[in-house]
């Protein structure tokens, strides 16, 4: 494979003019990145759970490409769905139009639930825009419902449900939110159940809904909820009309061990985002999940103006349908689930291991299901932590390359993320290689 994706050297630093001269990235000082000692990896191919460069190295794709991929890349089966819808059309309009994957996807995304429940569906691009969506179906559902004074929406501290000015109101993560605190709508901010449940009763009498990253908060270092806690919230939500919004971006489809992560705690919501991995990473595509309950609020004569005036161009792409659709077909054909409960043993196993043998810069190693966070700090007798400008966590990740892994680190928290299509053997030289860089990275830069 490497062979006719490895690129020239002169083509290698062709691209990497271009990409210095016009390409702004995202979450990047690009002032370092466009210095002329930093060489950007160039990622040419990928197959399965490996990526390669422009040099023909491979490398374990660590984070998924950022959270997306789950069957690998250049899956066969969902090459050829894509294949053969491209060979249709590749993107009709939803707007006055149906398309057949499009339909296909939002009935078997509502058979993913419990019947009755999340039968609707909205799609849109990707993981902010679900979340938008989320946020204005909740507004409008509100003042369809008699009751408009529902207008503003709980969110937890140091969330991260993307960057579109509606869903950064919710975030919390000082980093990214600060600077946009006077430009977006002001939410209800609490740290945990507990604050929920001491809210003023005039308060929640004017929340719309309380939005939550379920079980696991990526952004925010991969931090755990306490078991049980998402149960709770879902019998608060109710009890009070409010409604529950789930973010899966991130844990949807089989990261946490269950197709859902909701599904652990037996939860529905009355709404859920997911992107991310709904196309198994091939295609930007996201979906915003609702009841019918809240979908008959919206039903009316066109005079009534109760229509849902929303939407993007690229509303029910076919080819991300198709995508999708594909990807939950090799969830089946492949008993992806299944497979990855030893997996998830091996994961467990290896971080253990890993922290035996790095116990001077390792902290906290927390993980949900087939997800993992591991904090690098100073000194782990101490709890010390690196000074953030150090960025501990980045070089790290850098030393992994040597040692055949990329990820990207949530400040000095290190992320593990493969997608579920690896090997034992696969996971094994993930947590090996981060060991490795950690000992490198953190050992030479003393404690
Ligand atoms: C939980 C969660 N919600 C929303 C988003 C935003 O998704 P996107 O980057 O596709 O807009 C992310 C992205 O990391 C996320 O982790």
């Amino acid at each position: 494979m490497a062979e006719h994706i490895e690129m020239t050297p002169e083509r290698a630093a062709e691209v990497i003019r271009l990409d210095k001269a016009h390409h702004w990235h995202p979450f990047t000082q690009m002032q370092e990145w466009n210095a002329e000692e930093h060489e950007p990896l160039i990622l040419t191919g990928g197959e399965g759970a490996w990526l390669t460069d422009h040099r023909g190295r491979r490398y374990l794709d660590g984070n998924s490409s950022i959270w997306t991929n789950i069957h690998g890349h250049g899956h066969p089966v969902i090459a050829e769905a894509v294949r053969e819808q491209l060979g249709k059309v590749a993107h009709v309009s939803a707007l006055g139009f149906a398309n057949e994957p499009a339909a296909r996807l939002a009935a078997a995304l509502a058979g993913l639930w419990p019947e009755g429940t999340l039968s609707r569906v909205f799609f849109s691009d990707d993981g902010s825009t679900a979340i938008e969506c989320a946020l204005k179906m909740a507004l409008q559902y509100f003042q369809l419902s008699g009751q408009p004074e529902r207008r503003r929406f709980a969110a937890f501290e140091m969330a991260y449900h993307g960057d579109t000015m509606g869903a950064a109101s919710l975030g919390g993560i000082p980093a990214y939110h600060e600077r946009f605190r006077g430009h977006v709508m002001e939410a209800c901010r609490v740290g945990s159940m507990e604050d929920l449940e001491a809210l003023a009763e005039e308060e929640v009498a004017r929340l719309a809904g309380v939005v939550i990253e379920p079980l696991i908060m990526g952004a925010a270092g991969m931090r755990l909820w306490p078991c049980g806690m998402l149960r709770r919230l879902r019998e608060w939500c109710t009890a009070r009309g409010v409604l529950l919004i789930a973010d899966e971006v991130m844990t949807g489809f089989g990261r946490t061990g269950k197709l859902f992560a909701c599904e652990h705690e037996g939860v529905v919501p009355d709404m859920v985002a997911v992107a991310k991995g709904l196309t198994g990473g091939f295609m930007p595509l996201a979906a915003t999940m609702t009841t019918e309950r809240v979908f008959a609020a919206f039903l009316g004569r066109v005079e009534e103006m109760k229509t849902f005036f929303y939407g993007h161009s690229y509303s029910g792409h076919a080819l991300g349908c198709a995508a999708a659709l594909a990807s939950l077909e090799v969830f089946r054909r492949e008993r992806t689930m299944e497979r990855l409960g030893p997996l998830m043993e091996v994961l467990g196993r290896e971080l253990g291991r890993m922290r035996d043998e790095q116990r001077t810069h390792v902290g906290e190693v927390r993980r949900c299901g087939f997800i993992a966070g591991i904090d690098v700090v100073r000194d782990a007798a101490t709890g010390e932590r690196w000074d953030w400008r150090e960025q501990m966590g980045m070089r790290v990740c850098v030393a992994a390359r040597k040692h055949g892994l990329l990820t990207r680190p949530v400040r000095d928290t290190l992320v593990v993320m493969l997608p579920l299509c690896c090997t034992a053997g696969e996971v094994e030289l993930a947590v090996r290689a981060l060991g490795l860089a950690i000992g490198e990275a953190c050992g030479g830069a003393g404690v």
